[in-house]
């Protein structure tokens, strides 16, 4: 009679001493096999975890002439009796480690080809591989982890948004191009030859056209399409907690934002954060961080030395100052120990980094103590400091002997962008970041626009529904720049977890922002003119914010890279090793859709 596995008693992972005496019955995966003078000892691996089965040649000759044809990720089910592993043999690794099961009966259920890599976490496998055979690769035990942790997230995100009265409503995916400042995925229309639909970059039209309905607050676990290079941190498609809510004010949203992440750490970690989170502006940010998502566990904080070093005769700095640029360093405390080769030399030094991302060099001198234990510069750029110049840049960064000092000379923007890299590196090599800190962050008093010199126009820092301060909005006409918005960032050690804003809801002040984007008004008009249609029709004040599901799936698991927070992930190239997506298709399937492979016609 077979076993009848559709009455499982317990997950593998579940079997523990208040069993010890009773019958179980488990289905599960070969994870090892041990022969040890006629007994053989099975791992079973299920979601839950592993048990040890124990085959007895004496007592079970049936079921232990079975376990020795079982090979790694067969699957099986057992019937068994749970007893106490003998003094000396438990295993305080695994809940199950104090017992195993005396296996009675089993089944084979199926068997399987030898897996491609070990079901094991830490196993080295290239990327590209473990996405190949990824129904393998989610077997292990903390990819099971992960996507268990992330239905535990979201499970509770839903139920505190559903405890605040928030309604979850869905928005089309077939849709127009929302500008959050990726590329578009196109969908050809087949129905009306040569248009297309977008997939949305974000709902974030449509919760404001939700909020313009009376919905008053909403929220949605949703997927985004953004056709961008991939990252470490960023996917083709990935998944935003999105939210809205009218007649707020900023502080209402960011309270409701705090509420939910403190509620998640606290359930999923045990993890207290601060109530209410700490704020920094953008401009401190970029001014001692070098960038608007600043990791604060670790110090290294920027300062600035135009002043100084404008007034040393080193063309490297005096240039870049009589451009209207900046020269800032970090201090590096007991950096004089590191190598030449690791500033300069190695093939991965950090100025070869820097070289990577566009830096002419890395301008570096070390501290050391001269006569009375006062500090000197040596090597790299010291001889470009008078005795004077060096005690003011000693004030200036608190150098002290056994320091070095890293510099960056360039426009503003770049030297923000090298020393924020720099410091990211630093602290990662010299393992200054601490274990287990949380440091959550609002970055706020974002500018409104930024302007770009190639094609001399502004864009919106975060999108163009974003609202001006009230203050500033006689700025609009005068000096765009100098706008700050009500925008909003979640900053986790280093990493933007969320963002968002209160949004326009003035017809007059949206078309303003539009054609400061350099829209004309024929152009807002095609591209909005249904919000600025709805906009016309009594629109609450609103705001609300978005946050990337999967990274808080890789903070919370302490992962590094968004790959294990996802079921079937896109390598880096946009591709699907394991279905081979995207691929060709049928001409006549092309024909249908009114399209043209230019590549086809190539062939
Ligand atoms: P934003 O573009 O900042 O805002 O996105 C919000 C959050 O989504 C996550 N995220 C991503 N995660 C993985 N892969 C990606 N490619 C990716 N892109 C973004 C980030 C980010 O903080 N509509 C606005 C929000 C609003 O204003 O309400 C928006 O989409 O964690
Ligand atoms: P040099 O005067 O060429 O020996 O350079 C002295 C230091 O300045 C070295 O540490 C270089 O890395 C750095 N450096 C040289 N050229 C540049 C540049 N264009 N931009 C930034 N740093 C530079």
């Amino acid at each position: 009679m077979p076993l009848p596995y559709n009455q499982r008693t317990c997950y593998c992972g579940q079997v523990n001493e208040s069993l010890i005496g009773r019958s179980v019955l488990l289905c599960g995966w070969v994870a090892t096999r041990r022969d040890h003078g006629g007994m053989v000892f099975i791992d079973l691996r299920d979601r839950e975890g592993i048990v040890q089965l124990k085959f007895n040649p004496e007592t079970d000759p049936a079921a232990h002439e079975t376990a020795g044809r079982l090979r790694s990720e067969f699957c099986v089910a057992v019937r068994g009796e749970v007893a106490a592993r003998p003094a000396g043999l438990e295993n305080p690794q695994i809940a199950s480690g104090r017992v195993e099961v005396n296996v009675r009966e089993i089944d084979l259920l199926s068997t399987s080809e030898t897996p491609r890599f070990p079901i094991e976490d830490d196993v080295q496998v290239k990327d590209e591989t473990r996405l190949e055979f990824r129904f393998l690769d989610l077997r292990r035990p903390a990819m099971q982890r992960s996507l268990i942790s992330r239905h535990r997230a979201v499970k509770l995100i839903r139920d505190y948004f559903n405890e605040g009265g928030f309604i979850e409503i869905e928005t089309p995916f077939l849709t127009k191009s929302t500008p959050e400042g990726a590329r578009d995925f196109l969908v050809p229309s087949r129905k009306q030859a040569g248009s297309f639909y977008a997939l949305p970059q974000s709902p974030q039209l449509f919760k404001q056209l939700l909020m313009m309905s009376g919905f008053d607050k909403y929220m949605q676990i949703v997927r985004c399409f953004r056709d961008e290079d991939s990252r470490k941190d960023r996917q083709p498609e990935f998944t935003q907690l999105d939210v809205e809510m009218s007649f707020v004010q900023m502080d209402d949203v960011l309270r409701v934002a705090e509420g939910y992440l403190r509620r998640v750490w606290k359930e999923l970690l045990g993890v207290t954060l601060p109530d209410p989170f700490p704020r920094m502006t953008y401009a401190q940010a970029l001014a001692e961080y070098g960038i608007d998502r600043p990791d604060t566990r670790y110090d290294l904080r920027i300062r600035d030395v135009t002043d100084i070093c404008g007034r040393t005769d080193f063309r490297v700095f005096t240039e870049p100052v009589g451009r209207g640029g900046a020269v800032r360093c970090i201090r590096v405390p007991g950096g004089a120990d590191i190598s030449q080769n690791e500033i300069e030399k190695a093939e991965n030094s950090y100025q070869a980094i820097l070289k990577g991302i566009g830096a002419g060099g890395l301008p570096y001198l070390k501290v050391e103590a001269g006569d009375g234990g006062k500090p000197v510069f040596k090597t790299g750029v010291a001889k470009f400091f008078s005795p004077e110049l060096a005690a003011e840049l000693c004030a200036a960064t608190g150098a002290a002997p056994g320091d070095a000092l890293f510099f960056a000379a360039d426009t503003i923007d770049n030297v923000c962008k090298y020393l924020a890299r720099l410091r990211e590196e630093v602290a990662r090599r010299r393992g200054l970041i601490p274990e287990g800190l949380w440091n959550f962050l609002w970055i706020v008093d974002f500018p409104l626009l930024e302007y770009h010199a190639d094609d001399q126009r502004y864009y919106a820092v975060h999108h163009p529904f974003t609202a001006p301060m009230d203050e500033d909005l006689p700025l609009l006409a005068s000096d765009p720049l100098k706008v700050r918005a009500k925008a909003y960032d979640v900053v986790v050690n280093g990493v933007e977890l969320a963002g968002g804003s209160i949004r326009i809801h003035r017809a007059d002040v949206q078309s303003r922002v539009f054609e400061l984007l350099a829209l004309t008004p024929q152009e807002a008009e095609l591209k909005f003119g249904f919000l600025l249609r709805a906009l016309r029709h009594g629109p609450p004040p609103h705001g609300g914010f978005a946050m990337g599901v999967d990274r808080m799936v890789m903070l919370l698991n302490g992962l590094d890279s968004l790959l294990d927070t996802f079921s079937f992930p896109k390598t880096q190239e946009g591709y699907c090793p394991l279905t081979q997506a995207p691929s060709p298709v049928d001409e006549k399937q092309l024909r249908e859709l009114h399209i043209r492979s230019a590549t086809v016609e190539r062939k």
